[in-house]
């Protein structure tokens, strides 16, 4: 495996930039967040009941204890919704002040239909709506790809959302898979503003020869004479999850640092890492190498698990509801995923120069 890093977007944690015909480029500033999680709570004390495992073994391999999972009335598009309304309600915009949604996932609840549409639907409003995916890395992907609408000028408000319902395709006969993923959907809202706001790095790579390591098989081959092949259908995720951990141990550290660099920082001048949450020693992992305290590190893996797409956002939300994020911080997001694919960059926090900031 290849453990290059090709992309970098942005650096624009200083001076105003210009674009070609001279004019000064926005900042997408953050102003809104909000979550979502199903009610459902699944317990490691639950998973011994389905499989040759113990809450000790998933604590001490993964740090996880309990993860949430969709049940009757919930489904990818409610959670995204639920969590959407709470990012603008936050932001105190309306759904027509929304240019655009962007909905990162890997689970959309219909194939050909975008899961921004359906979640506009919901919503109400006629802006642009698409998805993209990126699995784990998708959040971070997407704010990146929302973040160049806004600095390009070509949209004010941009709603970005990542949402994943995993647990539909996880095989819970598969130890080696069903302690580790939980369902749920984060978002925020992004807004123009002159002053150095939001993503001022990015860094976005992809090993698609990876692709192997992580993946649900066959879903394809479910579209014609769907009964005749039901049988070799296999709807579950497969996963190499030694191969996946060493990927993400490195790449985690390395694209962190790289988007840490790119925002000519250092990680002395980083207040908060929120990384995805797959397991906690991935985690660790990559805070003993930037020697960053648990402190500056948000972690929830042991009551969500892995909820893909949804992961850094629903971090990003609670360490804002938890008021652990002021005007002006630096906030390292870092994310790997099945592709496989990473996404680092660094936000700095708050709403300076916003409509959200200005007195109504
Ligand atoms: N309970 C008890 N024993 C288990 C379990 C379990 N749930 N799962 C595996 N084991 C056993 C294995 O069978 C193995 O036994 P053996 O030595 O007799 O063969 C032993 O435990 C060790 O197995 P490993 O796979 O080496 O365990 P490891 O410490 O690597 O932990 C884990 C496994 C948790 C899956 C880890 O590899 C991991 O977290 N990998 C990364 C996975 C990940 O992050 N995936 C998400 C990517 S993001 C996305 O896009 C969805």
């Amino acid at each position: 495996m290849r453990a290059t890093f090709q992309v970098r977007v942005e650096n624009r944690s200083g001076m105003p930039t210009r674009n070609g015909q001279g004019q000064t480029m926005p900042y997408a500033a953050i102003t809104g967040w909000g979550k979502a999680v199903p009610k459902r709570i699944l317990t490691n004390y639950d998973l011994e009941k389905l499989v040759d495992t113990t809450d000790e073994w998933i604590v001490s391999r993964t740090g996880i204890r309990e993860r949430r999972i969709v049940g009757e009335g919930e489904s990818t598009t409610s959670l995204g919704v639920e969590a959407a309304r709470q990012a603008m309600a936050r932001a105190g915009c309306a759904v027509d002040d929304i240019d655009l949604i962007i909905v990162a996932t890997a689970t959309p609840d219909d194939f050909l239909v975008s899961e921004a549409c359906l979640i506009q639907a919901e919503l109400g409003g006629s802006g642009a709506a698409f998805d993209i995916g990126a699995a784990c890395a998708g959040f971070v992907t997407a704010l990146s790809v929302g973040s160049q609408f806004v600095i390009g000028g070509v949209y004010r408000r941009v709603l970005i959302v990542g949402v994943d319902t995993l647990t539909r395709y996880i095989d819970y006969t598969d130890r080696g898979t069903c302690i580790l993923f939980g369902d749920g959907a984060g978002a925020v809202v992004l807004e123009t503003t002159d002053s150095p706001r939001g993503l001022i790095s990015t860094v976005l790579g992809a090993d698609g020869a990876g692709h192997k390591h992580l993946y649900v098989p066959k879903t394809a081959k479910l579209a014609p004479d769907s009964a005749e092949l039901l049988s070799e259908v296999s709807p579950y995720m497969k996963m190499n999850g030694r191969e996946v951990f060493r990927f993400a141990v490195q790449v985690m550290g390395d694209s962190a640092a790289e988007a840490v660099q790119k925002a000519d920082l250092t990680f002395d001048n980083i207040d908060m890492l929120i990384p995805h949450q797959a397991n906690l020693r991935i985690i660790d992992a990559a805070a003993r190498r930037f020697d960053l305290p648990r402190e500056k590190v948000w972690v929830n893996v042991d009551r969500y698990g892995n909820t893909s797409a949804a992961s850094v956002p629903i971090a990003l939300c609670e360490a804002a509801e938890a008021g652990a994020l002021a005007e002006g911080n630096n906030v390292v997001l870092v994310a790997f995923g099945a592709g496989l694919a990473w996404a680092a960059g660094v936000v700095r926090w708050g709403i300076e120069g916003t409509s959200t900031a200005r007195p109504a």
